[in-house]
């Protein structure tokens, strides 16, 4: 199509919009802002090495991570683009110990921002994808300052998320409760196009996404059920799946997105203290809301990701999406007592979930 008759971002969300005529436009301000901060990211992030961006930043997270140089540029581009624009209440995220508050000098609104700024840091030296990711929940009424309950709302609750993907080309990919969308990065005219309409994730797949040196910290369903996958045509799912990992989970569910796939990062035993890997309310609930609204599932692996009532901001928990077929075969495995007798490894011939090839 010719790149001129596109329609932009804008446009996308203003036809959306008119199918609430009460709408201030106070979700589309927040909208564009967010997805002119994920521009300023990108091109931070292709600078790279010239624009010294590169490496640690020195300091550690709220989670005990290092932050690198890029995880709180994003932040501050994020917190910075996002503040003055009258549409929210607070912020959070995971650069971030607490729930940013709303400058007195700008109006409080009705939003609550919380996002993953640089989602896959350990690839930002090694010039492989990463990207933001953002979700969009209602405020409280009340003039009082934002606390961390607030915050505390389950995925369903969500009235917009979606990510950026900074790759060869950056990308835009969004919901706001109406099917996903995908727009691409014009670098001409520096706006998101819709290249990527009603996208939607394939029921089935052959490929699945782990990082597989856990694997002796997994639980009995996913050690099965990858073991399944590697057993291969020989094995109980009679036919021979692909593995991917990229360690950027944007990356990975862009990548499901775009041709189907599964990604576990599911429940260990490797730290008591840590349940899981990824964050629930800025990681978890918005990868879960676009999987969901693609067609696919998201999951805990024992319930639908969005529907787990938040206990901290900071919350891990064990997340698995994807391919809806491949997602509810991993369910089953967590809500139905392990099969007699497995050998280790569990290259088994046969399975009590033997799925037609
Ligand atoms: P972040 O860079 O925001 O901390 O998130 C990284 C996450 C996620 O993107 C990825 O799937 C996972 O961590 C990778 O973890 P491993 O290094 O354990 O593979
Ligand atoms: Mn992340
Ligand atoms: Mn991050």
């Amino acid at each position: 199509m010719n790149p001129d008759m596109r329609i932009t971002l804008t446009q996308f969300l203003i036809e959306e919009r008119r199918r609430f005529p009460g709408a201030s436009g106070d979700f589309n301000s927040l909208l564009l802002n967010v997805a002119l901060c994920c521009k300023r990211i990108a091109r931070k992030v292709a600078a790279g090495a010239l624009g010294g961006v590169l490496g640690g930043a020195g300091a550690v997270n709220v989670q005990g991570e290092s932050q690198q140089k890029l995880d709180l540029i994003s932040n501050t581009l994020f917190i910075e683009g996002n503040n003055w624009g009258g549409y929210l209440a607070g912020m959070a995220s995971e650069e971030m110990d607490a729930p940013y508050q709303i400058p007195d000098c700008y109006p409080r609104g009705r939003y609550l921002l919380l996002f993953d700024p640089l989602d896959g840091s350990s690839n930002i030296d090694v010039n492989v994808s990463v990207g933001s990711i953002f979700s969009v929940l209602r405020a409280p009424e009340t003039e009082q300052p934002v606390t961390e309950q607030d915050f505390l709302q389950s995925g369903t609750r969500q009235v917009a998320a979606g990510y950026a993907i900074y790759g060869p080309t950056t990308m835009l990919v969004l919901t706001v409760g109406n099917g996903v969308n995908g727009f691409t990065l014009c670098p001409q005219l520096g706006e998101f196009m819709l290249t990527h309409p009603r996208l939607s994730v394939p029921a089935d797949t052959s490929e699945f996404a782990i990082n597989a040196s856990n694997s002796r910290f997994w639980e009995e369903p996913v050690k099965r059920y990858v073991n399944e996958c590697m057993a291969g045509r020989t094995g109980s799912r009679g036919r021979d799946f692909n593995m991917r990992w990229i360690a950027s989970m944007v990356a990975e569910a862009h990548r499901i997105l775009m041709r189907g796939g599964v990604f576990l990062y599911p429940r260990d035993s490797k730290d008591s203290r840590m349940p899981g890997r990824l964050r629930l309310l800025y990681e978890a609930n918005p990868i879960g809301f676009v999987m969901e609204q693609a067609g696919g599932r998201a999951s805990t692996g024992r319930q639908p990701v969005m529907d787990v009532a938040p206990s901290s901001l900071h919350q891990r928990i064990g997340l698995i999406f994807g391919s809806r077929h491949e997602v509810e075969l991993i369910e089953r495995y967590h809500n139905a007592p392990p099969p007699m007798d497995l050998p280790e490894p569990l290259f088994c011939e046969r399975s009590l979930f033997r799925t037609p090839a």
